[in-house]
């Protein structure tokens, strides 16, 4: 009995299991990229074992026979099913050739003959049909796993030069600042009295002085790698000031955040992406009374926000430290409502699509929802597309670096508003 077919027969079952369980009861947070791990490693295996077979089948011939016999020995056949070993399981990753019944039965015929499988031997067929489906499915993983590799994610930012592209279209076809031509009483009391309001709050004063020192702070540290959250191509130690430079909200948009908490009052707020602290302190400082959950992957970076929170004497922000992929559910667990949200980490499509969604589940048509970074890359327009299209969406407002979402029930009818900012 060929023992690879067995092991892929009881984990195969087993890590679909654990799936299923992962999508079913989301609280023991079997996380699906583990199984997809898992399946890498089997199509590792499936590789190394056709590398072996290759491998022992020259050994076998080495020695025994003359240079000619040798090459003729080596048949067409024999390397025809090691290719077709190694590159028919890809066909399977191309969506058109799946659906396609008959190419995929071809496929899988090919597949079956390259093994040496052959129908007469039903018993083989026990441990054909989930080998196959495991090692297709370990074809899937891998490439997956390859395309959301970090080395990968920089490269999918739009480049500076079709960044100011966008900004320019979004700057002459917005809606003029001032609130000029906008009938709703909300979103123009929201322009003049929050986007448009000038004034110098004393919090100001206490939260850029630590931006400053962030920023002329050149201690190397050592941060772990998540989401796609920088517009620098990562590197495991990193200068503070790097970081302040490259990962902070400008003052423009803190503030705005500052005067957004300090007009709605909200009771609660989540900020996903809480790096040196900074926008985190401005969301605190707008409201006493409020309590502000931040979440930071990375221990050092949270260890910086958290001393300048210290610093700031800002008492009401708990920081949660860890991936926002487990830190959330558990996070959002022993909130009973969200009333108000920051999303600025993990800028990809899937992620922001799933963190919005979890928020919501929490939320009231009194909750705003604010997204970082809407235009900073193809997947993160696609996000914004999908969360602006969601039925329980009835307000956006684009201010091209942040998005604005309101679930608003007095808002009968779904409106979206470019405004230049
Ligand atoms: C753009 S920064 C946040 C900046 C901050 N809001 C400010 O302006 O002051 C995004 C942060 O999110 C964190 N992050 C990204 N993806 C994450 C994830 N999946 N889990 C936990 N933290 C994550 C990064 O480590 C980074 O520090």
């Amino acid at each position: 009995m060929q023992i690879i077919p067995l092991l892929y027969l009881i984990v195969f079952p087993l890590l679909w299991l654990l799936s299923f369980i992962n999508a079913t009861f989301k609280k023991y947070s079997i996380n699906v990229l583990s199984t997809f791990n898992l399946l890498v490693w089997m199509y590792a295996v499936y590789s190394i074992k056709i590398v072996m077979d290759i491998a022992q089948f020259f050994y076998s011939l080495k020695g025994s026979e003359s240079d000619s016999q040798f090459l003729q020995l080596v048949s067409t056949e024999f390397l025809l099913k090691q290719c077709l070993k190694v590159i028919l399981p890809f066909f399977f990753l191309v969506p058109s050739c799946r659906k396609n019944l008959l190419f995929s039965l071809l496929v899988l015929g090919s597949f079956c003959w390259s093994m040496d499988w052959s129908l007469p031997d039903w018993s083989a067929l026990f441990f054909t049909i989930p080998y196959c489906f495991s090692l297709f499915s370990a074809t899937y993983a891998l490439l997956w796993l390859l395309k959301e590799h970090p080395s990968q994610k920089v490269a999918y930012m739009y480049n500076p030069f079709q960044l100011a592209v966008k900004y320019i279209r979004y700057y002459v076809t917005a809606i003029n600042g001032k609130g000029h031509g906008v009938h709703s009483p909300f979103v123009f009391d929201l322009i003049v009295k929050v986007l448009n309001d000038q004034q110098n709050h004393p919090a100001y004063q206490n939260i850029e002085p630590i931006r400053q020192d962030l920023l002329s702070n050149h201690q190397p540290i050592t941060i772990e790698d998540f989401g796609a959250g920088s517009r620098v191509k990562q590197s495991p130690v990193r200068k503070i000031a790097t970081i302040a430079n490259s990962s902070l909200k400008p003052k423009k948009f803190s503030q705005l955040l500052f005067r957004l908490v300090n007009y709605f009052k909200p009771a609660t707020i989540v900020e996903l992406g809480t790096s040196l602290g900074i926008t985190s302190a401005y969301l605190a400082a707008a409201n006493n009374n409020a309590k502000v959950i931040t979440m930071e992957g990375s221990t050092a970076v949270a260890e910086i926000a958290q001393s300048n929170f210290n610093r700031l004497n800002l008492h009401n922000i708990k920081l949660v430290t860890g991936n926002f992929d487990y830190t959330l559910s558990q996070t959002l667990n022993d909130i009973n409502n969200i009333d108000f949200a920051f999303i600025d980490g993990n800028h990809r499509y899937e992620p922001t699509v799933r963190y919005f969604n979890q928020i919501l589940s929490k939320s009231s048509q009194h909750t705003l929802i604010i997204l970082d970074d809407i235009h900073w890359s193809e997947e993160m327009e696609g996000a914004w597309e999908e969360v602006k299209n969601h039925p329980a969406v009835t307000l956006t407002i684009d201010l091209f670096f942040i998005g604005l979402v309101f679930l608003r029930k007095e808002q009968q009818q779904k409106e979206h508003f470019v405004i230049r900012f």
